[in-house]
């Protein structure tokens, strides 16, 4: 019979991936995906615990679930309720003692497991709680990817053993651990095979990738990235997330090599002063970044960068802040997320003296998500006029319309486009809006 599965995804594109693939884990048994709560057999909760508001929010959206798993069990249905990701991995326990009719819990890495859970559940009547660190990769043990679309998230990372005072990841997802070459090339041709023009090679540390080729030598990204070019043939290639000190000259130079690398990266920086970036245990400078920024945009100078902003870590000064500040204009980035430090239980930054008030927090963002929106704008204005390769990948919000991403990740919204539908299209771009950019198709 076919049941239906309900997924909600928070947090980062990790997630995004972990949900598909738990979907694909699941159809053998029956499940078919909804979009509706309500009518689930089975409702998957992906959570995120990187800062406070992500974690809270699930425990309020368990609230709403119980309402619709009682409902259904009036109705002489039943529904399976289980909380993944990382909020799961972090507080399995808690989660089961203030929720206790959640059946279950499972980290990030035991996902291959769910049906084995699935059964086990309904046999006990019980919780089944999975948060291990398993021995044997999720990855060796999950079904080909039922992928559709055109553009496609491939994990190729996971893990980060750098251990940032502020983050929970290191204790979430686990210590690095790269798949191999074989493994990511085999998926990359599966889903091209099924419709994928543009690839985003995820991992948490992403250009930390060092997993076994087939050479029996390890391989770095720019060897992967050289092979899914010029072997498998992808055309439109991106990766995320970078971390500063595991760049290396040859990934440098693949940005030059390669113009199937989209001309846009994101490398988060966290803070523009020293003081700061030690405290956070970045483990680079300011001029250690501002040196890689310069020679990314050597090595391929239409590059446009974007990162990620704490404001208020533990000790943050005006003084440090405004060097934050300074390093935005600097760096002239078009695109950055920021957020207000959050306190998470378990990492170094919690127990710090001279935790800054919410207040200066708030200023602090503000301030900054000002400049950067000015940065943003003229940035997307410089656009107008240009021709830029977008790929339509999604109808847009009215007949006839697609919506697609530019190489610099903006929306585009073009009219008349239902030709192009999945299809790279040169796109002049015509006009700006606060969120996006519109274009024409340019005869070719
Ligand atoms: N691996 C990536 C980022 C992972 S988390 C990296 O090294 O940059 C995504 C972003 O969340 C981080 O870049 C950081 O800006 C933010 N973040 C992480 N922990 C946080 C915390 N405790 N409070 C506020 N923001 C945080
Ligand atoms: Fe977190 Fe730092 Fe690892 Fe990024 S590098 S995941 S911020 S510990
Ligand atoms: Fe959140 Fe876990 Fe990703 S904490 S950002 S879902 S790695």
């Amino acid at each position: 019979m076919s049941k239906k599965l309900y997924v909600k995804t928070y947090g980062c594109q990790m997630n995004v991936y972990d949900s598909e693939r738990m979907a694909d884990v699941l159809a053998p048994l029956g499940y078919s995906p909804t979009d509706k709560p309500a009518d689930a057999d089975m409702v998957i909760l992906n959570t995120c615990h990187i800062r406070e508001k992500a974690a809270d929010k699930v425990f309020s959206e368990l609230g709403r679930l119980r309402a619709h798993k009682n409902q259904k069990a009036k109705d002489g249905g039943t529904m399976v309720l289980a909380v993944a990701g990382c909020v799961a991995q972090a507080e399995g326990a808690e989660i089961l003692r203030r929720a206790p009719f959640v059946d279950i819990v499972l980290g990030p890495q035991t996902y291959h497991r769910l049906p084995e859970m699935v059964a086990r559940a309904a046999r006990a009547g019980g919780s089944v709680l999975d948060t291990e660190f398993p021995v044997e990769p999720k990855f060796d043990s999950l079904p080909e990817p039922s992928y559709q679309g055109s553009s496609a998230f491939l994990s190729i990372q996971e893990g980060c053993d750098k251990f940032c005072t502020f983050c929970v990841v290191p204790y979430t997802r686990g210590a690095e651990y790269s798949r191999t070459a074989q493994a990511v090339l085999d998926e990359a041709k599966i889903m091209m095979a099924k419709g994928a023009i543009e690839f985003t090679l995820l991992g948490q540390n992403v250009n930390a990738y060092h997993g076994d080729g087939p050479d029996g030598k390890p391989w770095s990204l720019a060897r992967l990235i050289r092979e899914l070019v010029e072997k498998v043939g992808i055309t439109r290639l991106r990766y995320t997330t970078s971390h500063p000190r595991d760049v290396d000259d040859d990934l440098i130079a693949a940005h030059g090599a390669y113009p199937q690398l989209m001309p846009f990266l994101h490398l988060p920086v966290q803070s523009g002063s020293d003081r700061i970036l030690e405290a956070m245990n970045r483990r680079h400078d300011r001029a250690f970044y501002l040196d890689l920024a310069e020679k990314f945009k050597k090595a391929r100078p239409d590059l446009a960068l974007s990162s990620d902003f704490i404001v208020g870590f533990p000790g943050e000064t005006e003084q440090d802040f405004e060097q934050s500040l300074d390093l935005i204009r600097q760096c002239g980035f078009v695109q950055t997320y920021s957020f207000k430090y959050s306190p998470r239980p378990g990492t170094p930054a919690e127990g710090m003296a001279e935790q800054v008030p919410e207040e200066v927090k708030e200023d602090r963002l503000i301030r900054l998500q000002t400049l950067l929106n000015d940065q943003t704008k003229r940035f997307n204005k410089a656009m107008v006029g240009t021709v830029l390769p977008v790929l339509l990948d999604r109808p847009g919000r009215h007949p006839g319309q697609r919506t697609g991403r530019s190489p610099y990740m903006q929306p585009v919204h073009v009219e008349n486009a239902e030709a192009w539908a999945n299809k790279v299209a040169p796109i002049r771009i015509t006009k700006v809006h606060p969120n996006s950019l519109a274009g024409t198709l340019e005869p070719s």
